[in-house]
Formats: structure tokens, C-alpha cells, sequence
């Protein structure tokens, strides 16, 4: 979070707060005052309370003009979006998670009269996060984390000495929040009852007998029911925990979905607790408190609010990339969609590699890990950023701690990657543990170089060591193949130009070949729906900065895959590659003991958004076409699959809704709780002892 900037904000509370206070010498002829803008009340605050929030967010009435459009960019840019009817209802064992009818969700919000425009935005984010798919996903920078709903005292869910697994608060809550919040903390000491007061600290490692009266998991599974991103139960129950992330900066602490919201949902928490030591269980009550967004433009009332965060930025619509006006998004420039993509930011030059990302209503944080909990090996080569190599004290174990599949520069980290497991290898290590925790994808030729580095050429790397793919055929998608195909692309600036894709075979397609006509036109979940042909191998040579080794440097059983469950888009082609392909180990650190867990989800092929949609439209002149949405009026996103990967097992379904069972669910400890280092070396004791 930026300190200055939140100084800054502070300082300007600080000036309205003055500024009210002056005493107003008409008062006594003034008219009745206007109604007070609910805005004004939180406008340049750092700290406000969640219902105060809320008050301002439901103070502006729905405009009917921004629902047609919201619903209108959103049922167009879906036809886009691969899993539509996939959706409708997932096989098992995703069965119970993954059931949602967009189409008709979609018509029953347009028919509903919404009391205010905050609660129209919860129905389109709450429709898209019922998909449990990360890839798919509507945000709203007016409201999503404008202002983030906190707790200090984030939970880890723990096995004790006799493998009795419990909620406890995590035991370095106290230490992280007082980091991360030096500003806000006084509030927390100052909330707590009785003797209580003061003592924040003392809440750290506590065991959660009830989360408001009920047992904790009936909060963890209400929270799991609206968090989206996953299909797994077990890995949207994980994400209500605390958890850790490799970052380019640093290692990360991830608070968890109890001490932090996008939304200001809960004002506060009542749980009854057993503090360490103690023998009698307290009930506490702890309010929730709403610190601004770090990227939120600050705002004094109702008007400024809206301007500044409300409405469509600069990039959230697409271009027509021949026009004579375009000219590409300057370098260092966020685009809103940039924003909300769970990985580093990549600069604008490096946007010619696709990505397979999760988008979220929360931008990733930089709450940093205590620094006891850092692995405290020393850092080996190739290590840069986002990727960390180490070995482990046994001389055989090497590690690789990779927090995401873009960082930075796109040449630079792949040769990383390359060369800290050559070097692990040389170092003498004969084991790999790759810790993806939080790794929410990125570049899919990273994630096809490394499962090519680590497993050398063979069937399954060579040519192609992703998976095939295939993208939706609808009758817009068609025609901007079509303006393609015949020679409306020149210079090759469309996702769709047939020059940028192979068919089955891996063989290129030519610049004039209309390679989704004719469509595979198939019925799914009972609708009909139409693809493209199976498409091939994508990254080539070009694609990879230096050759990967002629020989493999791991064999696929010497590898273990760790994470919390949260690995997903090319995390997930990576890990599913690994393991279905090459027999690599997969291990889910802290999952709820009865329930299966997943080693990854939101899998994909490659995903986008609709200002990227819009911008294929408008660069095929397609935009006048029935079926275009027409631009956004509003500060949203909206993120879509693509392309959707062809399964390992069943190779003629999507690999989104095939299994990914962790071969081990490994129990933590309180000493293994968020601790990198202890963890792997649990992990390879487990594996290969
Ligand atoms: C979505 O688009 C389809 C096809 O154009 C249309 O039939 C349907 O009515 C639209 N749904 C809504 C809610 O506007
Ligand atoms: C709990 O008791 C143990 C044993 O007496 C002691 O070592 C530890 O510091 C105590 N912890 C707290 C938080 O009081
Ligand atoms: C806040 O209000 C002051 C005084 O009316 C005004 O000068 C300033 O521009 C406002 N700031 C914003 C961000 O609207
Ligand atoms: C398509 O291929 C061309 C030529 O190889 C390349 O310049 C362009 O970046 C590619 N576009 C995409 C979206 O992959
Ligand atoms: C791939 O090659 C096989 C064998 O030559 C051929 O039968 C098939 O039609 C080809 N498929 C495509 C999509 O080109």
C-alpha cells in the first residue's frame, strides 16, 4: 500500500473534517438544508465504518440507462465466452458446485428493479461468481475494493497434536495487522471489551469455537457459496484462510476472505474463542473497518465519487487498431482491466504474449509476510522476482517457489526459469518441489516452456506440451475470421488471424484460411452450441528466448506440485500437464480434512476480457453488426475463457471440469502455518520418505 498516498488521503479527511467544523455565519436565514450526501460523510477518509460505505453506495439509484447497458455488454461479450453451456451444469464430481444458466439469470436481473445501482452491481457480480470460475468474472471499480472491508485477525485452519482440526486465529494475526495497518490498528485495541481492551495481540492463536453463534464452517461454506473462482468446495473454503504468495516484490501474506472484503458486506464478527493458555472460552465482538482502495481517486462527495471512479476510463472499451487516431495504451499506463488480473503488471510491450490469468474483485496486495515466516535459505540462480529457487538442507531437494507465470519482462523470466533448475540440477538436487500457492496464471508459453524444461522432449512436450484447445464459433467470432481470411488484417493485429493459430496437427493455418468455418457444431447441457476445430501446438520455437535442454532434468515421479489448492489458468496447464502427463505428485497444504481437494481450478486455455472483444470487433469494422455490445458507460470489466483446453484423460471434453485430486491433503500444524520452508520440508518427508 502506498504510505504516502495514504497520508495524503488522511490529510485531506483531515481538511474536510476542518472544513465542516467552521461555523456557518448565515445559518440563521439559510434554507432548510439540501439531504445530505452520503458520500460526503466517507469522502477523503482513509478509515470509515462499512455501513457508512454501504450508505453512500446505496444512495445513488439504478439508472435505467447503465442497466441496459451493463446487461447488454454482458449478454454479447458472453457469446464469447467458451463454457456458457458447459456451465448450464458441470459433470461430477463438479456436479454440486458449477450450475448457473447465465442466459436466464440474465433475463431475470433485467426484470428486476433494483433499489440502487450498488445492489444491481452484486446481482451481475454475484451471477458471474456463481460460475466458480475465475476466468469469468464482472467488476466494477465504482464498488469492487473502492474501499477494502478489514479484520485483524485473520484465521488458519489447523490439525493440533492429536490431528483434531480446528479454526484457530492465525498466530501471527497480530504481527501482520499491525503492519499492515500502523494507521488503523488503535481502533481494533480500542473495540475490544473489558479487559479485552487493548489487547489485540493476545487474540493471536486462539481456537474459533463459533464464527456469530454458529459452528466456524457454516461461515466458511456461506463465504465459499459467493467467492467465485474456483469450482472446488475444498478451494473456495481455503480462500476464507490466510495464506501465503510468492510476489515480484517480496513474500506475500494473503489475509483470506474473513479479514478482507471487496464489498462491505459484514459491519462485524461475533466469535466465541479459547485464547492460548486460557481456560475459559470469550465472546468477542470485532467490528469490520473499510480502508480506501490503493488505487481508488479520492473523492470529497456523491459527484467527485462518481467522476473519478464511476465511469468508463480510457481502456475500458476497445480500438479499432487501424484507425488513423489509435495509438498504443502508453507504457506505465494500468488499465482497468490490468488492475483486477491476478498476476505482476506486465508493460504494455510485453502484451503480445497471451496470457490465461484469474481476474478478482480484489487487485493482489502487498501485505507482507513476517519476516520470521520467510524461507530462510540462501536465494540460488535464477532466482529473480516472482520465481525463487532454493535447496533444501538434504542436499537433494530442490525448490522452486513461483508465484505467478508472467513477471516483468517475458524473455528474461523464462531464461530464469531455465536456469535455476539447470543450476538445482547441477547443484545436485534430484527432486523438485514447486510451491505454486496463489499462483493465478499468466503467460501460457511460460507454462508450456517449464513442463518442456522440466520433462524434456518427448510425446507429450513435443511439438505440443499444453493442451489442445478449441474457442467458441459464434456468428460474430466468425466474421471477424472472415474480414481476416480475406486480407482485412494486413499486419496481423487480430487475436482471430488464422497466421497466429495450427489445427490439430500442429501445422500453421495460411493468412487466407477461414479456420472456423465450418464450425464444430455440437449440443451441450442440451443447447446448441458451435466451436472451432481442435487447435494444436501454439508456442513455437519463436516463443521460447533460449532452447530448453535436449534431456529432461526431472523425471515426472521426483516432483512434487504444492500449493493450497489456488493454482489456476496456466498454473493449472502447468500443474494438470505435470501430473496427468508425467506422474508428478500433487500436494494441497491445509484443505478441510473430509472434503476431496483439488490441486488446481479455473483451468481455461487462454482467457480475455471484453475490452479485448471490443477491440477485435472494432478493428474487423464490425461494430455496427446487431451483435456487438456497444461501449460501456461504466468503470467494469468483464473477463471470459476464450479458448478452453481438451482434457488429458477425456481428450474430447474440456479439461475445466475433469478431476484434480490432490494425491496428499497435507495437514497443518501451528509450526507449519504459513511457513514456506517448513512446509517443503514436510512435503518432501511425505513424499519421499
Ligand atoms: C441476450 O442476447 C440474446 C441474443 O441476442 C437475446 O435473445 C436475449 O434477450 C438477451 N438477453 C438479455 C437479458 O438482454
Ligand atoms: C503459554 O504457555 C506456555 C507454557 O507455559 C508458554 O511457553 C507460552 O509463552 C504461553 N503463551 C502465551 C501466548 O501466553
Ligand atoms: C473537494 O472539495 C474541494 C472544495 O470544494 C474542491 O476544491 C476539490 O477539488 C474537491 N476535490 C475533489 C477530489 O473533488
Ligand atoms: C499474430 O502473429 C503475428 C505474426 O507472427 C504476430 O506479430 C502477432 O503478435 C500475433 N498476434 C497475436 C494476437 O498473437
Ligand atoms: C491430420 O493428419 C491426418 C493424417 O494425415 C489427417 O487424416 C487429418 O485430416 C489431419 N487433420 C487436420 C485437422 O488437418
Amino acid at each position: 500500500m502506498g504510505f504516502a498516498f495514504r497520508k495524503l488521503v488522511a490529510l485531506i479527511g483531515l481538511l474536510s473534517v476542518l472544513a465542516s467544523a467552521a461555523p456557518d455565519a448565515d445559518s440563521a436565514q439559510a434554507p432548510a438544508p439540501a439531504p445530505k450526501d452520503a458520500c460526503a460523510a466517507i469522502g477523503g477518509k482513509t478509515w470509515v465504518a462499512p455501513k457508512d460505505v454501504r450508505a453512500c453506495y446505496q444512495s445513488v439509484k439504478l439508472d435505467p440507462k447503465i442497466k441496459s447497458n451493463v446487461i447488454e455488454v454482458v449478454n454479447k461479450t458472453l457469446a464469447f465466452h467458451s463454457s456458457v453451456n458447459y456451465q448450464i451444469q458441470a459433470p461430477a464430481p463438479f456436479n454440486n458446485d458449477v450450475h448457473e444458466d447465465l442466459a436466464g439469470d440474465l433475463a431475470k436481473i433485467s426484470h428486476t428493479n433494483y433499489d440502487s445501482e450498488y445492489d444491481f452491481h452484486i446481482a451481475v457480480s454475484r451471477m458471474t461468481k456463481r460460475l466458480n470460475d475465475g476466468h469469468c468474472v464482472w467488476v466494477n471499480a465504482c464498488y469492487d475494493s473502492m474501499f477494502v472491508n478489514y479484520l485483524p485477525i485473520p484465521l488458519s485452519l489447523l490439525v493440533d497434536s492429536r490431528g483434531k482440526q480446528d479454526v484457530y486465529i492465525a498466530k501471527e494475526a497480530f504481527t501482520v495487522a499491525s503492519a499492515e495497518f500502523a494507521d488503523g490498528i488503535d481502533f481494533w485495541q480500542n473495540s475490544l471489551p473489558g479487559n479485552l481492551k487493548g489487547q489485540l495481540a493476545s487474540l493471536s492463536g486462539a481456537k474459533v469455537l463459533t464464527i456469530n453463534g454458529e459452528a466456524p464452517f457454516n461461515a466458511v461454506n456461506a463465504n465459499a457459496a459467493i467467492a467465485g473462482s474456483y469450482q472446488g468446495l475444498g478451494t473456495r473454503q481455503n480462500g476464507y484462510f490466510s495464506s501465503y504468495q510468492r510476489s515480484s516484490g517480496g513474500w506475500n501474506y494473503l489475509l483470506g476472505n474473513f479479514a478482507q472484503q471487496a464489498l462491505p458486506l459484514d459491519d462485524q464478527v461475533t466469535l466465541t474463542i479459547l485464547r492460548v493458555n486460557q481456560t475459559r472460552t470469550e465472546t468477542v465482538t470485532i467490528p469490520y473497518h473499510s480502508r480506501i482502495g490503493a488505487s481508488s481517486i479520492k473523492f470529497n462527495d456523491t459527484t467527485s465519487w462518481r467522476s473519478g471512479n464511476c465511469l468508463a476510463q480510457p481502456d475500458t472499451n476497445g480500438f479499432d487498431a487501424y484507425s488513423d487516431s489509435f495509438s498504443p495504451t502508453p507504457a506505465g499506463t494500468i488499465t482497468p482491466v490490468q488492475k483486477y488480473q491476478q498476476q505482476p503488471l506486465i508493460a504494455s510491450s510485453q502484451k503480445k504474449h497471451l496470457v490465461n490469468v484469474m481476474l478478482d474483485d480484489t487487485p493482489l496486495t502487498d501485505v507482507v509476510l513476517p519476516p520470521q515466516l520467510i524461507p530462510g535459505l540462501p536465494v540460488l540462480d535464477g532466482s529473480q522476482r516472482i520465481v525463487q529457487f532454493y535447496m533444501l538442507d538434504d542436499g537433494k531437494t530442490g525448490v522452486m517457489a513461483l508465484g505467478s507465470f508472467s513477471d516483468g519482462d517475458y524473455d528474461t523470466f523464462l531464461n530464469n526459469l531455465v536456469n535455476g533448475l539447470v543450476n538445482l540440477k547441477k547443484q545436485g538436487a534430484t527432486r523438485l518441489i514447486a510451491d505454486v500457492s496463489n499462483n493465478g496464471g499468466g503467460w501460457i508459453c511460460a507454462a508450456h516452456y517449464l513442463h518442456r524444461v522440466i520433462s524434456g522432449p518427448k510425446s507429450t512436450t513435443e511439438p505440443q506440451p499444453g493442451l489442445d484447445t478449441k474457442t467458441r464459433a459464434g456468428p460474430l467470432a466468425k466474421l471477424i475470421v472472415k474480414t481476416a481470411s480475406d486480407g482485412g488484417d494486413p499486419q496481423a493485429r487480430l487475436l482471430y488471424n488464422p497466421i497466429n493459430w495450427s489445427n490439430a496437427n500442429n501445422t500453421r493455418f495460411g493468412a487466407n484460411e477461414n479456420w472456423l468455418d465450418p464450425s464444430v457444431d455440437i449440443t451441450v447441457n442440451g443447447k446448441k452450441d458451435s466451436f472451432s476445430q481442435r487447435l494444436g501446438q501454439e508456442c513455437t520455437a519463436a516463443d521460447f528466448p533460449t532452447p530448453p535442454p535436449e534431456e529432461a532434468l526431472f523425471d515426472g515421479s521426483q516432483i512434487a506440485i504444492v500449493s493450497n489448492g489456488r493454482c489456476a489458468s496456466s498454473c493449472s496447464l502447468f500443474s494438470i500437464t505435470l501430473s496427468k502427463e508425467e506422474g508428478a505428485k500433487t500436494v494441497v497444504i491445509g484443505g478441510k480434512q473430509d472434503v476431496q481437494q483439488q490441486y488446481c481450478g479455473t483451468v481455461g486455455g487462454q482467457s480475455t476480457d471484453f475490452e479485448t472483444i471490443d477491440s477485435e470487433i472494432k478493428t474487423a469494422q464490425l461494430k455496427d453488426h446487431e451483435l456487438a455490445p456497444p461501449d460501456l458507460l461504466v468503470n467494469g470489466v468483464l473477463g471470459i475463457t476464450w479458448r478452453l483446453g481438451f482434457g488429458v484423460e477425456n481428450t474430447q471434453q474440456p479439461e475445466e471440469w475433469q478431476n484434480h485430486p490432490a494425491d496428499i491433503n497435507l495437514p497443518i500444524t501451528s509450526d507449519l502455518a504459513n511457513n514456506p520452508l517448513a512446509i517443503w520440508k514436510a512435503v518432501a518427508d511425505r513424499v519421499w520418505n
